[in-house]
């Protein structure tokens, strides 16, 4: 488990290099949506491989880089790839950005991400908005955080209210921003496993019974890392192939990657969109 005080050097690091700049949005940019980074203006460009402390990307289609820069008139500090626990990272790794982001003033999270479409009236290309999550794997992020009799971890109060993963007014402004451009707009609640593998049919089916309209590798612990420090979150997903043995085809990386490509101006605009209302 890592100390407030590793969190507070690689939170000094960042700011060094930020200069004067104060992001207040953190935005996730999932497998193959990294390119939103690039059209930020002035950027200011940090790998996660020099901030003390922090892990490195290692998935496809994640560049592993923080990059800084004004975006939609917002102050904006966005991921250019995240960090999985099929990394070989625990959870607490894998949202330790989103604790250092929180501590250098950031307190809004867009998080974006790459999914299989497990609603079988969802399509490839879909955009999803997360209305909720559901995660079952272990170990969990804040096991073992807070109300400790030496809890170096500077959070108090070890129960904690998850009652709104994913801000209703963000879920509001979404869908007012989906409409204005005049793009589809899903919604739907995210299941998370850890992968790297994708999942079996009957794995698919069970996720489906149990209340999951997306699956994927990742957001979950970023949520609760956020919603945790106080942040408010929006998330969206988009459906880069139909969830294992929806359709009669193997899934595959490059299909991921191909479809995240294809739907990027539409992705841009509805993030461009949100990012500008937060
Ligand atoms: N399953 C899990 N994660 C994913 C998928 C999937 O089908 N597609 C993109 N990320």
């Amino acid at each position: 488990m890592y100390k407030l005080a590793q969190y507070q050097e690689s939170t000094a690091f960042v700011c060094n290099r930020l200069g004067g700049f104060k992001p207040d949005v953190l935005l996730i940019l999932g497998s193959g949506l990294g390119f939103l980074a690039e059209e930020l203006e002035n950027p200011i460009r940090i790998p996660y491989s020099e901030i003390p402390h922090m892990r490195v990307s290692t998935a496809p289609g994640h560049a592993g880089c923080f990059v800084a820069g004004v975006f939609e008139g917002k102050n904006v500090l966005a991921m250019q790839g995240r960090l999985h626990l099929y990394e070989g990272y625990s959870p607490e790794e894998t949202a330790y950005p989103i604790r250092v982001a929180n501590l250098i003033g950031v307190d809004k999270l867009l998080l974006t991400c790459a999914c299989g479409g497990v609603n079988t009236g969802y399509q490839v290309g879909d955009l999803v908005l997360m209305s909720d999550y559901i995660n079952f794997t272990h170990p969990g992020l804040l096991a073992g955080y807070a109300g400790n009799a030496f809890d170096l971890t500077g959070f108090e109060h070890r129960f904690f209210d998850m009652g709104q993963a994913f801000d209703m007014e963000y879920r509001k402004l979404s869908r007012e921003v989906a409409a204005q451009i005049k793009i589809p707009l899903r919604e739907g609640v995210y299941f998370y496993m850890t992968g790297p593998q994708y999942e079996t049919p009957a794995e698919i089916r069970a996720i489906r019974i149990l209340g999951g309209d997306l699956v994927g590798m990742s957001a979950v612990h970023e949520t609760l890392m956020a919603r945790r420090c106080g942040m408010r979150v929006a998330g969206f997903g988009l459906v880069t192939n139909m969830a294992s043995g929806v359709l009669d085809q193997p899934l595959s990386e490059e299909e991921v990657l191909t479809e995240a490509k294809n739907a990027a101006p539409r992705f841009s605009a509805l993030v461009r969109g949100v990012v500008r209302g937060m």
